[in-house]
């Protein structure tokens, strides 16, 4: 009934379209259909058409930009709700967060006045060294749209579209605009548009936007094979397909592609390829006028479906105290407890006396970098500050750097006005470690460090308890970079290996949107808590987390490799290359190349504990229903989650020898309790089935076997 409703609209949507179209001159339609300022399209006000405004996501709304420049407006209207990055809402697996995530951002895109938000990245993560990869969610597909389906639903609430980005294979920086992604068909469409399809067709993504990179030799913006045949005609979705910024490369072919809109960088708006260039073809008779009209159809039923045309439209809020609390709650749910050895977490406030906190990330302010997913967050509390504040006053907290940043960028504040040069360069590089630099600065930072570091060592004694946290920051997770290799920037693993030599029972925190080398201390460390970039309320989570007031249950969303060199992309593919990259490694992405070939990760896919244990009893597979079942139990004394997990493998197919996670469920138990769990899977016959609580850790499940207890 409500489909049937839906279709009737569409068609009332659809005819009212035809009939505004009719209306309007070829100049007012082209107008529509490619930016006329650097974040909005041009409206036909004789008509009521309002332009079409976006905003980048998708940790919340970005600040206000000039029309015609990128020097921001730097109002204090402009401050949003800070939101942890796609790679910790993923970390949660929790679908209902993404869902109350993506409603935050609609809501705030709406209260901004924006019309599209250009969110979510579901780019898979093919290689842990790809700069946007806290920009995504994990690399797996299955759990990439489990989250990024919902989240769209959210968003759209709201009456604003998302815009899922970037279509497709957008998975390195490194010359993004140019690289050509040599990719056997078959495994395109198995492991890298599912996702896609997906967001728009289950989701319902109103907008998606075209990547920067070619496939198949075509530039995804203006490509006949991805737009045309894949995306309207096999998919049949009649959203809006937006360019990226700079994406289009040439009129005739962006024009008959199923681009709708283009966008760019500069602000010769007039001059992009879909402006008066294409009006001057459509004159010349080059280019049929019918295939403008296509696009401006589609445009405004995504008005209508907008409600920008009938005065129904929701109004939205921002800077919320409820936005706030779920910006808190995805932060808890995402902190993956990787090592707890000795038990040494949580910390008991009571006994607490001294603390020496080390490292810059404890008190780095993250959101105001990364590129395009940069915000002007209305605060962001700190580690640093989050400890102090639970800790309350009667516990000494002192702090020391320890490391220091390369200061290209002071606190994470990105050069103004880099996307205006974004398109240089072939829009991104590889970024070693040590970048090229005088040889009198490498000495200066040198030392600087060394002094940090002999500082930090001779402090950590000092005191009852050291945690130390480091990671990543947005000089390596930003956009238009990959980064060269997996090691810790800043020389750290020197500084956490000196710690640990002198404090064994250090806990060691780390931050960052992929992963890292430990290979040289991790066996020495008794604690590891893995953080994200965790949106404004990061910083109290944490604390939260370290002192037992939020028992962890974050889950690893991609592998923690021990090397780059472990993961497919790089042993059998290749990554970052210039003009063309090859994806040989087919369907191997992520743990499936770990689990085929037998080579174990630093961490598996999946992983993460808690303060309590649980136990597992009588898995089973119900095949007629297409169901999983088993008994767990919370054996703890905390109440906590566990994520059960559902994996496949297919029998006798040397090509697929690898599990693959089909179904997940996060579950809450009170201490002590025990409940039934059932998980809806896709039954086949030629597969095996197995339950637990990551790729590494599960067994096989079938109708004939029970199993005994299994932790
Ligand atoms: C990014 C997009 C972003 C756009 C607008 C581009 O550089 O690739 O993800 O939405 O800029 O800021």
């Amino acid at each position: 009934m409500e489909q049937l409703e839906e279709i009737l609209k569409e068609q009332d949507r659809k005819e009212r379209a035809k009939e505004i179209l009719g209306k309007l001159t070829l100049e007012e339609k082209i107008g529509m259909i490619h930016g006329a300022q650097l974040f909005q399209t041009a409206g036909v006000e004789r008509l009521g058409i309002l332009p079409l405004k976006m905003s980048d996501g998708p940790m919340g709304v970005r600040q206000e930009f000039a029309g015609d420049s990128w020097k921001a407006v730097g109002h204090s209207d402009d401050y949003v709700t800070y939101l942890p990055c796609n790679s910790a809402l993923a970390a949660t697996w929790n679908r209902q967060l993404a869902y109350q995530m993506g409603s935050v951002l609609g809501e705030e895109a709406r209260g901004r006045g924006k019309d599209v938000i250009l969110a979510p990245g579901v780019n898979l993560k093919r290689s842990p060294l790809c700069g946007r990869n806290f920009e995504y969610f994990s690399e797996d597909p299955y759990l990439t749209k489990e989250m990024a389906v919902p989240y769209i639903q959210g968003v759209q609430v709201w009456d604003v579209a998302a815009c899922v980005k970037h279509f497709a294979a957008n998975n390195q920086e490194t010359q993004r605009l140019w690289v050509d992604v040599e990719i056997e068909e078959q495994v395109l469409r198995e492991v890298y548009l599912p996702v896609f399809y997906e967001a728009v067709m289950r989701g319902g993504s109103y907008t998606i936007m075209g990547a920067y990179n070619k496939v198949k030799g075509e530039h995804c913006c203006q490509s006949e094979f991805l737009l045309n045949q894949i995306l309207r005609k096999e998919w049949g979705y009649d959203g809006v397909v937006i360019s990226d910024w700079g994406g289009v490369h040439d009129t005739v072919e962006a024009a008959n592609s199923q681009l709708d809109i283009e966008m760019s960088v500069t602000n010769d708006f007039d001059q992009y390829f879909m402006a008066e260039p294409l009006k001057e073809k459509i004159l010349s008779g080059e280019i049929d006028e019918a295939v403008v009209d296509e696009k401006v159809i589609r445009i405004l039923m995504l008005m209508m479906r907008l409600h920008m045309m009938d005065g129904k439209r929701k109004s939205g809020a921002y800077n919320t105290p409820e936005h706030r609390q779920v910006a808190l709650e995805v932060a808890r749910e995402s902190i993956v407890l990787l090592k707890n050895k000795r038990k040494l977490l949580p910390l008991d406030p009571e006994k607490l006396k001294r603390v020496l906190v080390i490292g810059e990330n404890a008190e780095q302010i993250h959101s105001n970098g990364g590129g395009s997913a940069e915000i002007k967050a209305l605060y962001e509390i700190s580690p640093l500050m989050g400890l102090k504040s639970h800790l309350g006053g009667n516990v000494l907290v002192d702090y020391v750097q320890g490391y220091c940043r390369d200061e290209e960028m002071e606190q994470g504040e990105q050069k103004e006005n880099w996307q205006e040069n974004s398109l240089e360069n072939g829009g991104g590089q590889t970024k070693a470690l040590t970048a090229d630099r005088e040889e009198n600065k490498v000495f200066e930072l040198e030392e600087k460090r060394q002094k940090l570091r002999q500082q930090a060592v001779g402090l950590a004694g000092e005191y009852d308890t050291v945690i130390y946290i480091g990671g990543l920051n947005h000089e390596q997770d930003c956009e238009g970079r990959d980064r060269a290799d997996m090691r810790l920037p800043y020389e750290q693993d020197r500084l956490i290996g000196e710690l640990l030599d002198i404090r064994e029972d250090m806990i060691v925190v780390l931050t960052g949107g992929s992963a890292v080398e430990m290979g040289s201390w991790i066996e020495r460390a008794d604690t590891l808590v893995w953080g994200w970039y965790g949106g404004m309320e990061g910083g109290n989570a944490l604390a939260e987390v370290l002192i037992g007031k939020v028992n962890p249950s974050g889950r690893l969303p991609e592998s923690f490799y021990r090397t780059h060199l472990d993961c497919s992309a790089h042993a059998l593919g290749e990554f970052a290359k210039q003009t063309s990259v090859k994806y040989t490694e087919g369907r191997y992405v992520g743990y499936r190349y770990l689990d085929a070939y037998g080579i174990e990760p630093q961490f598996c896919f999946g992983y993460g504990i808690g303060y309590s244990e649980f136990v597992w009893r009588n898995g089973r597979l119900d095949r007629e229903r297409g169901m999983v079942f088993c008994l767990i139990k919370n054996i703890g004394e905390m109440d906590g989650s566990e994520v059960i997990q559902v994996y496949r493998k297919k029998l006798g197919d040397a090509a697929k020898n690898y599990k693959e996670l089909i179904g997940f469920d996060k579950v809450f138990l009170l201490a002590g309790e025990e409940k039934e769990v059932f998980l809806g899977v896709c039954w086949e016959e030629g597969y095996e089935y197995f339950l637990g609580k990551s790729v590494e850790e599960c067994q096989l499940v079938d109708e004939n076997r029970d199993w005994i207890e299994k932790r």
